[in-house]
């Protein structure tokens, strides 16, 4: 056992108690937000002559050197100690003495650990952009190559009207951009420094919060010190945002585990990025689609519980608070890991285009623009969609399509029908022919490429990288 207190207790902490109450197992991972928080208020303190410069210097060559040694292997995090800050703490003071025991001046480890997290998961915010940053590249770079490739578009999962490939992930481009803006107001509105917010209302030294904050690359101090350490919201729109992420992938991974089935057959996902069975000798299973959707759920997990914790306490810090981190070190970790498997399973896959252009022909999926057609005739909209219906039910029966026809079949159902039906039903010509903003027509399409190339360029940088060169 190696805690920060004892001095008011006259037993020893009972080693259930202990086990139950130490969260180092999993807070470990914030030894290097801890560093860096810790060298950045002990600069302050010395700044504002709480410490002096040599007290300063010698905390910050000892709080180094345990990054290092933590870093190459030689000093192991064990699991005596109770939480990371008491680790820090002891070692610092077992390495420099006595100027160690200076570090936690005008500090609590309500402030601290609220400021670990909220720099932990400020790169975490910047990691996950640049994952869906790259993800978004791959999805443009499928779009430009696939302008013209037919495929069927679904309501239902019924062929609907035929679009292309890169209409389709133009829906996935437009999803993944939003969760990238996510990402960036997740930034804007937690890059406040809760540091000097001590147990729960400020300290009495005179310390220098604008200074500190500007040192962790924050935007400035927060303004209230209850608050500081008792917020967890930006986590929680963290996890809700990665939901949502998850989300996306998700119904993304289920189309590919559609496109990759025997009776599709659009896709072949690269043996690189597929598993085999261990009795079916012929299998090859979409499983890093599957994992990606079934993943989903525990990051949702991740969120309805913070929810839960956080729901019923009251101000200021609470020990439940303790409990953010299990689940979102793991939801964080599962959604980056899914971008960035995803993104790589989509760099290989290839597209099976006679499949998707031969599902497109049949289905019908040229119906609606037959009943356009019509209208083009003089015919009222309701009148023609009741002419098709009759059309298509008759070619059910003939087991036909409305453009294998012959014009006496079709006249026979509507004397409007001429020649140029056929044209007008072909596959190139109901998708060149929807030239709205966002539909799949290739000019279009192209206008959308445009402007989306010109969103990557501005966004290139990602968010700010500046707080995590330290
Ligand atoms: N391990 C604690 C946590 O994660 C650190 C803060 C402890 N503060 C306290 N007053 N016991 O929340």
């Amino acid at each position: 056992m190696a805690q920060l207190w004892g001095g008011r207790f006259t037993k020893k902490t009972d080693q259930m108690v202990y086990e139950f109450n130490a969260s180092i197992e999993f807070d470990k991972r914030l030894l290097k937000q801890d560093i860096q928080g810790s060298k950045a208020h002990v600069t302050m303190l010395a700044k504002q002559g709480i410490l002096t410069e040599e007290e300063r210097d010698t905390i910050i060559a000892g709080l180094c050197s345990i990054r290092e040694d933590v870093e190459n292997g030689s000093l192991i995090i064990d699991m005596t100690y109770e939480d990371v800050h008491s680790f820090v703490e002891a070692n610092l003071i077992d390495r420099i003495g006595d100027a160690g025991k200076k570090l936690h001046t005008g500090r609590s480890r309500n402030d601290q650990v609220a400021l670990d997290m909220r720099l932990y998961t400020r790169e975490r915010v910047i990691a996950v952009d640049a994952a869906l940053k790259a993800l978004l590249e791959t999805i443009l770079k499928t779009m430009e190559e696939n302008i013209h490739t037919y495929m069927p578009g679904f309501t239902h999962l019924q062929k609907a009207q035929p679009i292309t490939l890169a209409h389709h992930y133009g829906a996935y481009f437009e999803m993944f951009k939003r969760d990238r803006q996510r990402m960036k107001d997740i930034y804007e509105r937690m890059n406040y420094c809760p540091l000097g917010a001590g147990a729960l209302a400020g300290t009495t030294y005179p310390l220098d919060r604008e200074y500190t904050s500007e040192l962790l690359g924050f935007y400035g101090p927060t303004l209230n010190s209850m608050d500081s350490v008792a917020d967890r919201d930006y986590l929680i729109e963290f996890l809700a945002a990665l939901s949502t992420v998850m989300m996306h992938l998700s119904r993304f991974s289920e189309e590919i585990i559609i496109w990759n089935s025997n009776e599709y057959q659009f896709v072949e996902i690269d043996d690189a990025f597929s598993t085999g069975s261990s009795i079916m000798p012929q299998k090859k299973n979409p499983d890093i689609a599957e994992l990606v959707r079934g993943k989903t759920g525990r990051v949702y997990g991740a969120l309805m519980s913070l929810l839960t914790t956080m729901k019923g306490i009251p101000l200021a810090y609470n020990k439940d608070m303790q409990e953010d981190k299990e689940v979102a070190f793991d939801a964080m970790d599962t959604a980056l890991n899914c971008i960035v498997l995803f993104t790589g399973m989509l760099e290989t896959l290839k597209f099976r285009k006679d499949r998707m252009a031969a599902s497109a022909m049949n289905g019908f999926t040229n119906a609606t623009d037959a009943a356009d057609y019509l209208v083009g005739k003089g015919v009222p909209f309701r009148d023609a969609h009741g002419i098709i219906g009759r059309l298509v039910l008759y070619c059910i029966d003939k087991n036909t399509s409305i453009d294998a026809l012959s014009l006496e079949e079709l006249k026979a159902i509507s004397d409007k029908f001429e020649e140029d039906i056929y044209d007008a039903v072909s596959l190139k010509t109901c998708v060149e022919k929807r030239l709205t903003i966002g539909a799949p027509g290739p000019d279009a399409m192209g206008k959308v490429i445009a402007v989306e190339k010109e969103y990557l360029q501005n966004t290139k940088n990602g968010l700010s990288q500046e707080s995590l060169q330290q």
